[in-house]
């Protein structure tokens, strides 16, 4: 095969290991950043158990309610509710609209001011949904926290990316899904504890999400600029301070002069979106966009989401079921840390390609076993096989917990020049919540008509995002954020096409008097 896996240039271009120490504050910022993850995660994790619980659908959805309790109803669509699946959704797709504030606000006010701005909505949707008296109040609700997550998911990958020294890059970027993990399994664990509470358990699930929110807005007090958005915004003696503290030696003027540099193509860039656009960026466009499909496409959603439900369809009792969904946000969370040790050791493709194989295998032996043990009436999979499907959802969770999950938050928000970074970074979450929206609304119909089928679908996924990997998508492990067009874009046999100089961007153009040797660069 040629280099379909070619990743980075083996002579060096200059610059490329700047002085840096790993300093308390970079883990520091790091972690209360990340903290935005955290409320995404519980987001997430909460909607499933709730909605499988017989207080909250009787007030919400009655109708659905009767029907869970009707025995002529078949196992796979007890749960088929457009209303009931609008609930999970809607948070999507605020999230999905938000975004494209966010990027106004990440380029211009920085990362930071806009991650205080997500704490703000989370704050005020979670006293909406702790009070909520009927459905639209619930709904609005969702929708503020949405708009939460449209911001966070915006600010808190860059954020994480710029801040950190680059040997480490790959895994403080991951504290970010880390914290999606942690977020997910509180959800579960407060939903098997609140599920015992009559009648009012859901509304403590819903009001503990003031927790991780409340984390988020005093992290976002607490943490430093980053210097590469200072830089941006002009603030150049406070961009190197920022620097020299981060990196703790005050060797910092090589990185400080490639920050300035790609802040000038920024600064010249006055419509990133349409920059976006052009062939150059395609590289980052389509694997922002393809990575944002494919991730939720694995069917992970299925799972974090209707975990309880599904397991519920499976027969499980109401307490079985959510102490499942504990058990794949354990396996969720340790998987993880996995990633963290592993993605600047043995690269990103690594870890997707070996995931790919483990997600596929999972998930054709659970269509198998369900296709064979669950039919319409009957739901008797029996404890031995029940078992084995719990261990084969974990066997999937924990390789998308590896790869896709982190992953698909990590290469984007990397891979983008700065003068595009933040435009490109809100296409990805606009794209990821999109897609989010697309399995959360669809996932119970699909289970209702599909059956065991929606496993053999998903897995029918994961092959060809895995060809993708292998042939498409480059090594960025080790390379400098400012650094990828040169080191890994230009490089590679595919992308290398869209890199020439032949379609520059006419901002860039009008700016850089032509001259086209620099813009080139090869
Ligand atoms: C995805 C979420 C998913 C989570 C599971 C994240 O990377 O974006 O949609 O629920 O991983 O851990």
């Amino acid at each position: 095969m040629p280099a379909a896996g070619f990743s980075v240039s083996s002579g060096a271009a200059a610059g490329s290991h700047f002085e840096a120490k790993i300093t308390p504050v970079v883990i520091l910022s790091c972690v209360m950043a990340a903290t935005g993850g955290l409320m995404f995660g519980y987001d997430v994790g909460i909607s499933g158990g709730v909605t499988s619980m017989d207080d909250f659908l009787e007030k919400f959805f009655p109708a659905v309610y009767r029907r869970k309790h009707e025995t002529t109803e078949s196992n796979y669509c007890k749960y088929d509710s457009q209303g009931l699946q609008l609930f999970t959704s809607s948070l999507y797709l605020a999230g999905l609209t938000a975004t494209f504030f966010a990027s106004y606000t990440t380029r211009n006010f920085g990362r930071r001011p806009t991650m205080l701005i997500a704490g703000f909505f989370f704050i005020v949707g979670v006293v909406f949904n702790g009070a909520a008296q009927d459905l639209p109040m619930l709904i609005v609700g969702r929708i503020l926290l949405g708009c939460g997550v449209g911001f966070a998911n915006q600010a808190v990958p860059l954020f994480l990316s710029e801040i950190a020294p680059t040997r480490i890059r790959g895994g403080l970027n991951i504290l970010f899904q880390l914290n999606i993990t942690i977020g997910i399994l509180f959800a579960n664990l407060v939903n098997y504890g609140t599920d015992k509470i009559h009648p009012w358990g859901w509304r403590l699930s819903l009001s503990l999400a003031g927790i991780p929110a409340a984390l988020l807005t005093v992290g976002a007090l607490l943490v430093v600029e980053t210097p590469n958005s200072l830089i941006e915004r002009g603030r150049l003696e406070e961009g190197k301070a920022v620097l020299r503290k981060i990196r703790g030696t005050s060797n910092v003027d090589p990185e400080f002069e490639e920050i300035l540099a790609a802040s000038h193509a920024a600064n010249q860039v006055k419509h990133p979106f349409r920059n976006l656009l052009r062939r150059r960026s395609r590289p980052q466009l389509v694997i922002a966009v393809l990575l944002q499909i494919f991730q939720q496409f694995t069917g992970i959603n299925a799972i974090m989401f209707y975990a309880p439900v599904l397991f519920n369809t499976l027969g499980f009792k109401s307490d079985a079921s959510l102490y499942s969904a504990v058990i794949t946000g354990a396996v969720n969370v340790l998987s993880t840390v996995v990633s963290i040790y592993a993605v600047d050791r043995v690269g990103r493709r690594a870890l997707l390609l070996e995931a790919g194989a483990q997600m596929f295998v999972a998930q054709v032996v659970i269509a198998v076993v369900l296709g064979l043990k669950v039919t319409d009436s009957s739901d008797e999979l029996g404890r031995g096989w029940a078992i084995f499907v719990v261990i084969m959802v974990c066997t999937f969770v924990s390789s998308f917990a590896w790869s896709w999950g982190p992953l698909g938050w990590l290469i984007p928000s990397e891979t983008f020049p700065l003068e595009t970074r933040s435009a490109g970074q809100s296409v990805t979450v606009c794209v990821n919540l999109l897609f989010t929206f697309v399995i959360a609304q669809a996932f119970l119909s699909m289970l209702c008509h599909l059956k065991y089928g929606i496993f053999a679908f998903f897995s029918a996924w994961v092959l060809i995002m895995s060809i993708f990997v292998l042939f498409f998508l480059p090594e960025t492990k080790n390379v400098p954020i400012e650094e990828m067009a040169d080191r890994v874009w230009k490089q590679h046999w595919f992308w290398k096409r869209y890199m020439d100089d032949d379609d520059v961007d006419d901002d860039l153009k009008k700016n850089t008097n032509n001259n086209k040797g620099a813009v080139n660069g090869v």
